[in-house]
Parts: structure tokens; sequence; C-alpha cells
């Protein structure tokens, strides 16, 4: 009989204080089919709308409401799981997460675990798309928690929108997903790139592009997932580096071109996110340069870094994306060809959520003779994809 993803996995269910509370008696049964352990723990507002003696007979085991009712509870039973899933999960709590607030036991829990953790939100529709709310939460999946999206449809206040706990089956498929990762990468060296560079016109003026480093760095979090050694050189963002990557930062196309190069040969594969500016200032002043009514900058292209691996004596795989202004999918085949890449993800930078300092992008992967489409995805699914690719060309 073929061995069930969750068997022996140990799973933290939190809940907290949303009317769909009750669901998690059915997820918790669930998991439990599904051969998993499951703790539960709960905030106190959960209690107003299931009983802590519910979510006890349907886990079979003590549920913690009180941080004060064990001492140590926050860290033990942080370190016993595998996930901690979060439903459903209230914006209240979403926000504490935000501010890293510990004073309830689902907030210290999340303080000290080290896992992945899943949300599945529940709120109204006006809670679940209030701009205050949405950058929350985007916050927190920049730094890799998991969303189960929530449904459409009947609120309990009435109110028809976004905000129904997403059904106990989508949970529990995310909840595979996430635990069934394969270290299909184990012990491969990736050196990813992410993020603009910057092209320094004086001391206080430079070139650069729009480039967050998002898409860059979903793909060195899902590469460490899957159990590779990363090496991420990213230009300038605001993102944190993700923990367990090795994190080169630099600023113009000539410090990313030196820190490839000397980490490149070393790698299986090189990934090219980054968005490098083609071309540079020919000459930088050493002083900021006068406000006149006009200024003729004279510009000069920058070393191509792909290229440069291309040709070296060991190189690795090489990926490397296309970013194009329409569905330009010759152009990015000729970058393939000319740059002599293995893969090119292109990606046309002008569709509505897809390239720049978004969370989402919408790519086509192409090697020397076949497209794979993909729908718009959030970074983390399409650095996914691209890793599936890498992982099967290495394995
Ligand atoms: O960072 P985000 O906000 O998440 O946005 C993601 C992204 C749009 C930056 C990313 O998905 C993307 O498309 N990155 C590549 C952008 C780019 O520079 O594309 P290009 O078509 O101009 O270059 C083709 C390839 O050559 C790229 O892999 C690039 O890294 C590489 N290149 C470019 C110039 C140079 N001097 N050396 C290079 O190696």
């Amino acid at each position: 009989m073929k061995r069930k993803v969750l068997t022996s996995k140990k799973i933290i269910v939190a809940v907290t204080g949303s009317v769909a509370a009750y669901k998690s008696i059915d997820l918790i049964r669930a998991l439990k089919k599904e051969n998993a352990a499951v703790k539960v723990i709960m905030t106190s507002s959960a209690a107003n709308f299931v009983t802590p003696y519910s979510l006890k007979i349907a886990s079979g085991d003590e549920v913690i409401t009180d941080m004060f009712s064990d001492p140590f509870a926050h860290i033990e039973i942080p370190k016993w799981a595998d996930a901690l899933v979060v439903a459903p999960a209230t914006a209240n709590t979403i926000s504490k997460f935000y501010c890293a607030s510990a004073d309830d036991i689902v907030g210290a829990c999340f303080l000290a675990f080290e896992g992945p953790v899943i949300v599945a939100p529940a709120m109204n529709w006006r809670m679940y798309t209030n701009p205050i709310f949405v950058e929350k939460l985007d916050h927190l999946k920049d730094k890799g928690i998991i969303e189960v999206k929530p449904e459409r449809g009947d609120l309990a206040c009435g109110e028809e929108g976004i905000g129904r706990l997403a059904g106990v089956d989508i949970i529990v498929e995310s909840i595979k997903k996430v635990l069934a990762v394969d270290p299909d990468l184990s012990k491969k060296k990736l050196v990813i790139t992410a993020g603009p560079t910057r092209e320094y016109i004086d001391p206080v003026r430079f070139i650069s592009n729009r480039s967050s480093g998002k898409m860059g760095y979903a793909i060195a979090m899902n590469a460490l997932s899957r159990g590779a050694e990363v090496t991420l050189i990213s230009g300038p963002t605001w993102i944190d580096p993700p923990k367990g990557a090795r994190t080169i930062l630099v600023e113009t196309a000539e410090e990313m071109m030196a820190s490839v190069s000397e980490n490149a040969d070393k790698a299986d594969a090189l990934i090219m996110a980054a968005a490098v500016a083609d071309y540079a200032p020919a000459k930088k002043s050493g002083q900021k340069e006068e406000k006149k009514d006009s200024m003729f900058l004279e510009l000069r292209a920058t070393e191509d870094i792909l290229k440069a691996v291309a040709s070296m004596k060991r190189r690795p795989l090489i990926v490397g994306f296309a970013a194009e202004t329409g569905q330009n999918r010759e152009r990015a085949r000729g970058k393939l060809v000319g740059k002599n890449m293995d893969l090119i993800v292109f990606n046309d930078v002008t569709l509505s959520g897809s390239g720049f300092d978004v969370d989402t992008n919408k790519v086509t992967i192409m090697d020397g003779t076949t497209e794979e489409e993909h729908p718009l995805m959030s970074k983390h699914d399409v650095a996914a994809v691209i890793l599936d690719r890498v992982a099967s060309l290495l394995s």
C-alpha cells in the first residue's frame, strides 16, 4: 500500500477567533486520517467559537489555550513540529505575526517555529481586501509564509465576497505540497542572482531599473527547501536574505560579474534572475555633478555575465530570464541561443501582475526545442516550476 505523504508528520493546528473556527475540527480529523500527529493550540478568542474540549476530542491530545499553563509549551511544541497551520487565521493574528507579537500561545509558537507556516485566512471581504491588511499579509508571504487563499461566497455577516475559509481538502492538499517537498536538489550548488544593479553617474546619481529582487529571492528560498546549497548574489533590495543562503550583496554590474565569476565554476547551476543594467555611464564623476540645463551622458554596454559564464571551461547549467515588453518570444529565443543558455524564462513585463515588483509572474520556460507556458502564478510557484526543470536536468 502507498505510504501517505503526511504519515508521522507532526503538525500544529492553530485555531484563531473566526466564526469558521468550528471547521478546524474537520481539519484535525482529516489530518489524523492522513496519519499525521496533531497538536492543537488556540487563542482565547477562538474559544468563543469552538470549545477546547471539542478540539481535544478531535485531536486526542490536550489543547493549549493559555501560554502560562505550561511555561515552555511555546518552545517545546514548535521544536516538535514539522509544520504550523493556522486555520482559520484572523486579520488580528496575521497582523500579530507581522509585528512578531508573542502575547498569546499562537503568536509565541509562530515566533519560535523554524519550519513552514501555512495560514488560511477567514474574515469579512472588507477586512481581507483592506490595503493595510493586504500589505501585512504580502510581507509575510515574502518571508516564505504560505497562504491558502479564502474562497468567495456567502459570508457569516450576510454579505457576499472573498473571505470564506478555504475547504478542508484544499488546506490538507497545501500541507501535503509543503511537506512532500522532494530534496531533489540535495547537495547541488546553485548560484542565483536577484535584483537590479546600479550604475553610478556620480556619487549620488545612478541608472537602475525596477527589479525588486522578489523573483530571484523566491528561487533561492525554493532551492533551499529542496536541499540545495545556495549562493545568492543580490543587487540592492529591501528583502531580507533568506535563512540558510550565502548571500553576497553587490551594487554594480561589474561587481555582480566579479562575484558570479568567482562562484560559477564551483556551481552546478547558475540562475540569472537579476535585471543587470545593459549600460553604464562611460565615466563616473568623483564628485556630485553640478545641475545644468541639459547634460549628455555617454553610456557603454556592460559586459554580459551569462555570455562570460557560458564560455568558461567548466560551465554550470545556465538559466537566464528574458524580460520583454510584449509577446516577444523570438527575442527571448535569440537570447537563449546568443548567450548559450540551457533554459530561458520568458516574462512579458507589461502584462498585469507579471514582471517587476509584483508578487506574481507569468512565464514560459524555453529550451532549444520546447516551450512550457505557465499561467499567472505567485513568484514562489514560478520558482518551483523553474527548479523542477533544473532538478531534472541536473539529475
Ligand atoms: O525582481 P523582480 O521585481 O521580482 O522582477 C523580476 C524580473 C522581471 C527582474 C525577472 O523576472 C527577470 O526577467 N529578470 C531578467 C531581467 C533582464 O535583465 O532581462 P534581459 O532580457 O535584459 O536579460 C537577459 C538575461 O541576461 C537575464 O538573465 C540577465 O540577468 C542577463 N544579463 C543581462 C545583462 C548583462 N550585462 N548580463 C547578463 O547576464
